[in-house]
């Protein structure tokens, strides 16, 4: 069974995902509040994290080669992450250090390279290998949820990876938090390069005014 898939975003009123000062309490407050079993990220996502939150990278120790005790319990989400190219290479254990994650899910391809398999196996990550070239993602869902018993997950991605994940058909619902900003010329769009073959129509499930000027928006998508 596929699970529930609710993208996640937060944009400047004009749609775009930078360039502006996110408010990320409230986006994490709003991202919890739908209690996913997995949030799920690209790769590209989750390296500007460690370059704008910390600069660099924890150093690897012997103990984080281990799956952690939180891995064996249930109630935080796993982070599953988007990289078929490899490009976590030596990294992941950042993920795996969160105190809100429960342990790193990596997607792969057919194609990606034995050296990064091997980087997992040596350090216990669990992965899913599911396409030839790219992930995909209706067999690599379908797998989460029937390995790793994960019936929601949150997408805390960019507009790539969202995109590829609308386009398939994939997304349930859209949460925006709207931040009050227009964001400069250069910035991504969120559905800027979005290819849809016809309109999807969406239904208000929630409308919310949060602190600081900021709103929250629930959709469903119908078809
Ligand atoms: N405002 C927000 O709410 C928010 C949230 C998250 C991120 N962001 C920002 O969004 C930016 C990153 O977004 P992004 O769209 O560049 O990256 P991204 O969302 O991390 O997407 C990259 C992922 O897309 C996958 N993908 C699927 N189809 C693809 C295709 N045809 N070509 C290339 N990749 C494909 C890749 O998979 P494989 O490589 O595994 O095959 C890769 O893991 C960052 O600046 C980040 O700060 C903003």
């Amino acid at each position: 069974m596929k699970p529930r898939v609710i993208m996640h975003n937060s944009v400047s009123i004009d749609g775009s995902v930078t360039g502006f000062d996110i408010d990320i309490a409230a986006h994490y407050a709003v991202a919890g509040s739908f209690r996913p079993d997995a949030h799920l990220i690209g790769w590209i996502t989750a390296k500007t994290g460690i370059e704008t939150y910390m600069g660099e990278a924890a150093k690897e120790e012997a103990e984080d080669h281990k799956k952690p005790a939180k891995a064996f319990e249930k109630g935080l989400p796993y982070f599953v992450i988007s990289d078929s190219l490899g490009k976590l290479h030596g990294l992941l254990h950042v993920f795996r250090k969160f105190e809100h994650c429960r342990d790193v899910i990596v997607m792969i391809s057919r194609t990606t390279s034995d050296n990064y398999i091997d980087y997992l196996h040596s350090r216990n990550y669990d992965y899913i290998v599911a396409g030839e070239k790219r992930v995909d993602y209706a067999q690599a869902l379908e797998e989460l949820n029937r390995r790793f018993e994960v019936e929601t997950v949150l997408t805390d991605t960019g507009p790539t990876l969202n995109g590829a994940l609308i386009e398939h058909g994939l997304v349930d619902e859209i949460s925006l938090v709207i931040q009050p900003y227009l964001a400069m010329k250069g910035n991504p769009r969120l559905f800027e390069e979005l290819d849809l073959r016809s309109n999807a129509k969406l239904r208000l499930q929630k409308s919310e005014t949060l602190e600081g000027s900021l709103v929250h928006l629930h959709y469903s998508i119908e078809v």
